[in-house]
């Protein structure tokens, strides 16, 4: 593993013009967009089988989320050990976090909580949000005060996800160990005596040099020397693994570490942090996290890139107006002809076609996805092309509208007591399973089509 995370780490530096890179500084695809399945043989992690989705689904008795059906969430580590875990009626836990860099939130910052989200519904387990405000202080300079008060921001964003109230946990990473959480501080401290420079540097490019802003707020090498708190805050990042960091949940039972087991999911591009926390727990002999990993959201400007604030059209924000939302998906790239003659005659071409790659994502119902592709996409048995790109581009932009509209009026609803008791350490946590009643299991022949095996185009790029 670590041999092959140093590989992945020279290969990357070296890599031409047009290769993807992607670390939790940079992400970016090649002119042909992102090569997933390059990822799961660099980083050495499993894929999302239909078997995998089956045992989900009775583990939880519930209907996988669509992010997992269509294998969006596409890469995992160590999931059949924490089903395992869970199917005995263990103990577990989520965890997952933000970075708070800006008071803005955009669509592609959801699909993790919204995922995350479904996990906890679907485990009935405690969720533990990590606010890494000191993360983007290192990172990216300026006032700590800024990032501690775009984490109450961001986490107004959070709590609109709906994570239930008696089993979710947000914290401010400076205000944690401020107000003297010793069982977090003494996991950093351990887990720093454990952990070599050199490991950190290699694993997370973190040289001599240092990672800066630039004024689009893009992360990127510059020649300052690399700080401590930079090459200190991969550590902080893993250590919200364990449970013993959170005594005040789980109790103080020193054997908490190899009882609980801890479940994170994340874009892809934070997997560098757990695979560092899977050397440390082997390590200590207690459980190595599972993780789950998801796809970018691409940007509107196309498929090479993910959504970020540095693109030419700006990304969809929580906070945007409808006008300003009709317009970005107006202008969205399309994988429509140039003239209507020739998109009748072939159709579009789905696989760059951004607001159908947003579909993909936020749609919830597969037969009407396949309805559009169908109509849209390259001409097939079912009959000629009938929709145009703006008529796509109209139903994302109802689907958008839709689900920002939620969002704000669920994050207008949040009072101040109500915002207080995510982040209250001192009060009831309910580690209790919900009972539910059990879900009639799919057929073989359904599951087989979905995770690794869903096709997002349904037939119609298929040759035979
Ligand atoms: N580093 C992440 C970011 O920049 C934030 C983060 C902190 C996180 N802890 C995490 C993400 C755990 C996933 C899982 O946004």
């Amino acid at each position: 593993m670590t041999d092959s995370l140093e590989t992945i780490q020279n290969d990357t530096k070296q890599c031409e013009q047009d290769e993807q890179h992607i670390d939790p500084w940079t992400v970016k695809g090649s002119s042909k967009g992102f090569d997933y399945l390059k990822l799961l043989t660099q980083f050495g992690t499993k894929p999302i089988t239909p078997e995998l989705i089956e045992r989900i689904e009775r583990a939880t008795n519930m209907r996988v989320h669509r992010l997992l059906r269509r294998g969006i969430f596409f890469s995992q580590q160590y999931l059949e050990d924490f089903l395992t875990h869970y199917e005995s009626g263990k103990q577990c836990f989520l965890y997952t976090g933000r970075g708070p860099s800006s008071s803005a939130l955009h669509l592609g910052h959801m699909i993790p909580f919204e995922f995350t989200k479904y996990l906890q519904d679907a485990f009935g387990c405690i969720l533990v949000v990590q606010m890494s405000d000191d993360e983007k202080f290192y990172f990216k300079g300026g006032k700590l005060d800024d990032y501690i008060n775009y984490g109450k921001e961001n986490a107004l964003d959070i709590i609109s996800v709906g994570f239930n109230p008696e089993k979710t946990y947000i914290f401010s990473n400076f205000n944690e160990i401020a107000r003297g959480n010793s069982g977090l501080w003494r996991n950093f401290v351990e887990m720093s005596e454990n952990t070599p420079v050199n490991r950190v540097r290699s694993m997370f490019g973190l040289n001599e040099m240092s990672i800066t802003t630039d004024e689009n707020g893009n992360t990127k090498p510059s020649a300052e020397p690399c700080s401590v708190g930079m090459l200190a805050w991969p550590v902080f990042q893993s250590i919200p693994c364990l449970a013993s960091s959170f005594q005040f949940i789980f109790g103080s039972d020193p054997d908490n570490d190899t009882k609980i087991f801890n479940f994170v999911p994340m874009a892809v591009d934070q997997s560098p942090y757990f695979r560092m926390m899977n050397d440390y727990c082997g390590h200590k002999k207690i459980f190595k996290p599972a993780q789950i990993h998801s796809e970018f959201l691409i940007g509107l400007g196309g498929k090479n890139s993910k959504m970020s604030s540095t693109e030419s059209i700006q990304p969809i924000f929580l906070t945007d107006t409808e006008e300003e939302i009709r317009q970005k998906i107006r202008v969205c790239f399309s994988g429509g002809r140039d003239t209507k003659r020739e998109h009748l005659e072939l159709g579009a071409d789905l696989t760059i076609d951004v607001p159908y790659q947003w579909l993909l994502v936020f749609m919830e119902s597969d037969e009407e996805l396949e309805e559009i592709a169908k109509k849209y996409g390259p001409p097939n048995s079912n009959g000629d092309v009938k929709m145009m790109s703006s008529d796509i581009k109209k139903i994302l932009t109802d689907v958008i509208l839709k689900y920002v509209k939620e969002h704000q009026e669920k994050r207008n609803a949040i009072t101040e007591e109500v915002f207080d008791h995510y982040f209250n350490p001192n009060r009831y946590f309910n580690l209790e399973r919900p009972t539910r009643e059990p879900l009639e299991p799919l057929s073989n022949e359904e599951y087989q089509k979905q995770g690794c095996n869903f096709d997002r185009y349904f037939g119609l790029y298929k040759t035979n």
